[in-house]
């Protein structure tokens, strides 16, 4: 009946999230509101983590990718879950660290790294800098030995892998805007620059081809272009790269009629890969890291909002309108993506008509989605759409001077705020 399964309907004929009756949650919380169930989160983790265990040991970790979703209870379930994060700006390496996250199990990414970033990363002992690009490198280089200390590092590698996805998600591939060229000697000449410079530590390298991936072929083809350049590393310079990061991109379900991704299959196939490329090519098994974002949040969030009025064009074009929209969730208008969507209030009432669910900026593009499939909705219903517990919190914005809703965490039966809803004031704080 709902993809994700902490869903469910209760006596009253409301939807529940985690157990918890969603009409209670949005009259004590208001709208918009996102709902994030941490017993999803936990169990994506765990799930993970003994699949990645199966196959590879302990010499592995997995760090979550907290672009998908960043506060700083988020990075607390990470700690209690043993899980690394992968960050991308000075802003996520932040709030870890005010959050009391390990820095040495953080992962700094990105293709802009600012000078102040770099810093700051050195400064709060971050465990690896993701390095991008030579200018980076040499900049990297020289602020680490201004401050007397050597950065441990990996390399961006570009495997120029097209993983079939959106284009905008798509980032193995030649011309993408990430990391260093393998086909093209840039990646091998980085590498050399690399352990000749006194204030980096080369550890190893990294991909990531693209998010929402659903084949296993792209992750392996991903696998063993990188078990092969680790392979040409140790016969052009003498020195074994010890950790390989992969990335992430797992598929996740946002529709019933999505397929599902086997993720025990690619974790065993990659896995598998490496190993026996590690003992063809005789190198010693790489320390193993996956960056999974998505795959652990999606399905954990439900965003709640309130109808506000409905607009039948014609038989054809009908709008819902809500208060919230594209600066809660951007993903719809960025990527056409799809999300189901149910009125909570009459969760057990029959779909009988598809509407477009509008949002309140001044914008016509300001669309949930569209053929969405849903109860007859009327001013005051609480709409909940599924599978927002990724890339929605952390793509929200103020765009119309709107405020970002609060996101509430239930575990266990319990409710409790993780982010509090932006406050008219919050908006002008910092207008001079
Ligand atoms: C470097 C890196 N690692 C991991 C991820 C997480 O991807 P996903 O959320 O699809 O698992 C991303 C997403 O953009 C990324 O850029």
């Amino acid at each position: 009946m709902f993809v994700c399964e902490n869903l469910s309907v209760n006596k009253k004929g409301h939807l529940t999230i985690g157990g918890v009756d969603a009409i209670d949650i949005a009259n004590e919380y208001g709208t918009p509101l996102y709902v994030m169930d941490i017993y999803v989160v936990r169990k994506n983790c765990e799930r993970l983590a003994s699949i990645v265990n199966k196959y590879y040991g302990n010499n592995a970790l997995l760090c979550f990718a907290s672009k998908s979703f960043c506060c700083k209870k988020i990075y607390n379930i990470m700690q209690q879950e043993n899980m690394g994060v992968d960050t991308v700006s000075i802003g996520e390496m932040y709030t870890a660290i005010k959050a009391g996250f390990p820095s040495k199990k953080v992962y700094f990414h990105g293709n802009s790294k600012t000078e102040d970033e770099l810093e700051y990363a050195l400064e709060n002992k971050i465990g690896r800098v993701v390095v991008d690009n030579i200018t980076e490198l040499n900049s990297l280089n020289y602020i680490a030995k201004k401050k007397g200390v050597v950065a441990d590092i990996l390399l961006r590698l570009k495997p120029g892998v097209d993983a079939h996805v959106h284009k905008y998600v798509t980032t193995g591939s030649v011309n993408s805007k990430f990391g260093f060229d393998i086909a093209n000697g840039e990646a091998m000449e980085a590498v050399k620059k690399a352990m000749e410079l006194e204030n980096v530590n080369l550890l190893g390298i990294h991909c990531h081809i693209g998010s929402q991936i659903f084949e296993v072929e792209p992750f392996l083809l991903a696998a063993e272009i990188m078990m092969d350049f680790i392979k040409d590393v140790k016969i052009k310079t003498q020195n074994e790269l010890l950790e390989l990061n992969l990335g992430g991109g797992f598929g996740v379900r946002y529709l019933q009629t999505d397929k599902s991704f086997d993720i025990d299959c690619c974790i065993k196939s990659v896995c598998e890969l490496v190993k026996s490329k590690a003992s063809d090519y005789g190198l010693s098994l790489p320390f193993l890291i996956f960056e999974p974002g998505r795959y652990i949040v999606a399905q954990a969030g439900v965003t709640l909002y309130t109808v506000g009025c409905r607009k039948e064009i014609d038989k054809d074009i009908k709008y819902v309108s809500v208060n919230g929209g594209m600066t809660d969730n951007p993903r719809y208008i960025l990527y056409g993506s799809l999300y189901e969507a149910t009125l909570a209030n009459k969760a057990s009432e029959e779909k009988l008509e598809k509407v477009s669910i509008a949002g309140k900026c001044c914008e016509s593009g300001d669309l949930l989605g569209e053929g969405v499939l849903l109860q007859r909705a009327e001013k005051g219903d609480i709409l909940a759409m599924f599978a927002t517990g990724a890339y929605n919190y952390s793509m929200s914005s103020n765009y119309n001077r709107n405020l970002i809703p609060a996101v509430l965490f239930i575990e266990n039966g319990n409710c409790s705020l993780a982010v509090k809803r932006q406050t008219l004031e919050d908006l002008i704080r910092n207008d001079v």
